[in-house]
C-alpha cells in the first residue's frame, strides 16, 4: 500500500519535473538571434509604396508576410504597385471592394515562393499566387523579353519596373500596375453597382473571415502545443516504467 502510494507519488512528481522542464526550456529559444525581415520596413524605405503599405497593414498581411518568412522553405515574392500605380485605377476602385476582396487583391501581388529575375524566365504560367485556394483561381501570366518582365492578370498588364529587394527568401518587385484580378474586376458590371441590391445573396464573411486565409499566427501555436504533448507523454511513460521498477 505504501509502497504503491509512495511510487504514484515518485511518478506525478517526475511527470510534473518533466512538464516544468519543457515549459522553462520554451521561453530561452523565444528571442530570435537576427532581426527578423520586415516588409514595411523594406517598402518604406524604398518609398512611393505608402498605399500599399496602408492597405497591408489595414487587412494584416504585412503581419502575415513577416509571419510566413520566419516559417516558409520556399520564400515569397512580392509584386509592389507604386503609389502612382494606385492613383492610375479609376477612381472608387479600392472603396468597391469588400474587406475580404482587399485581402484577395493584396493577396494577389503575393506569390508563395521566391521567384528572381532571372527565373521568371523559365517559370511556367499560370503562376499561383497567394490568393488562389487549390482549385487554382486568381493566377497571374507572366511573359518576358530579354530582361523585361510583364506579369498580366486577364484584366490588365504590369512591367517589373525594379527590384526593391532579395534575399534569396523574399523578392520585392516595383511594378508599375496595380494587379486587377480577373475573378474581381472581369466582369463587364463594375463590383460597386450591384452590391448594396444584393447585399444580402452573399454570405456575411466580412473581416473574420479574412484573418483566417492566412495561416502564420494560428498554425505557430498549434504546432508548439502537439509538440509539449508528445514531450509530456514521453515523460509519462519514462516515468511509468521507473515507477515499475519501485514496486
Ligand atoms: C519565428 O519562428 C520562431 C520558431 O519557429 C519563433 O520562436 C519566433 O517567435 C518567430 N518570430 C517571429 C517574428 O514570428
Ligand atoms: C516593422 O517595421 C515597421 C516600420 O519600421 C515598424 O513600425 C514595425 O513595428 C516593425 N514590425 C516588427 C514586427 O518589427
Ligand atoms: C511588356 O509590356 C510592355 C508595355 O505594355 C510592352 O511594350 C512589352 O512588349 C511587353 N513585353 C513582354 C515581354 O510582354
Ligand atoms: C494565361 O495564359 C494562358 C495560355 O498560356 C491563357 O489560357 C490564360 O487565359 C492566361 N491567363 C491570364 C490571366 O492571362
Ligand atoms: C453581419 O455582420 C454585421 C457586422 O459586420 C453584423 O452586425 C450582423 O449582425 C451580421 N449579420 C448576420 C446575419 O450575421
Amino acid at each position: 500500500m505504501m509502497n504503491q502510494i509512495s511510487s504514484t507519488l515518485v511518478f506525478i512528481s517526475i511527470v510534473i519535473l518533466f512538464q516544468c522542464k519543457d515549459t522553462l526550456a520554451q521561453p530561452a529559444s523565444a528571442p530570435g538571434p537576427s532581426g527578423p525581415t520586415n516588409i514595411t520596413k523594406i517598402l518604406e524605405k524604398a518609398g512611393q509604396f505608402t498605399t500599399l503599405m496602408r492597405l497591408m497593414k489595414i487587412t494584416q498581411i504585412s503581419d502575415q508576410i513577416n509571419g510566413q518568412l520566419n516559417n516558409t522553405q520556399n520564400g515569397l515574392s512580392i509584386f509592389a504597385p507604386t503609389d502612382n500605380a494606385f492613383s492610375n485605377l479609376k477612381a472608387g476602385t479600392l472603396n468597391s471592394l469588400t474587406d475580404q476582396q482587399k485581402v484577395q487583391l493584396i493577396q494577389f501581388h503575393i506569390v508563395p515562393s521566391f521567384v528572381s529575375m532571372s527565373q521568371f524566365q523559365t517559370i511556367s504560367n499560370p503562376v499561383r499566387t497567394q490568393a488562389g485556394d487549390s482549385s487554382g483561381q486568381f493566377p497571374l501570366n507572366v511573359t518576358t523579353s530579354g530582361n523585361q518582365v510583364n506579369v498580366s492578370t486577364g484584366v490588365d498588364d504590369a512591367t517589373v519596373a525594379n527590384t526593391i529587394y532579395t534575399d534569396g527568401q523574399l523578392a520585392v518587385y516595383e511594378v508599375d500596375k496595380v494587379l486587377l484580378p480577373l475573378s474581381l474586376f472581369g466582369s463587364p458590371a463594375p463590383a460597386s453597382a450591384p452590391a448594396p441590391t444584393s447585399g444580402k445573396d452573399k454570405k456575411n464573411s466580412t473581416a473574420a473571415d479574412s484573418p483566417t486565409s492566412g495561416d502564420d499566427a494560428p498554425s505557430d501555436s498549434s504546432d508548439a502545443a502537439p509538440g509539449l504533448r508528445v514531450h509530456g507523454m514521453a515523460a509519462a511513460f519514462g516515468a511509468a516504467i521507473f515507477a515499475t521498477f519501485l514496486l
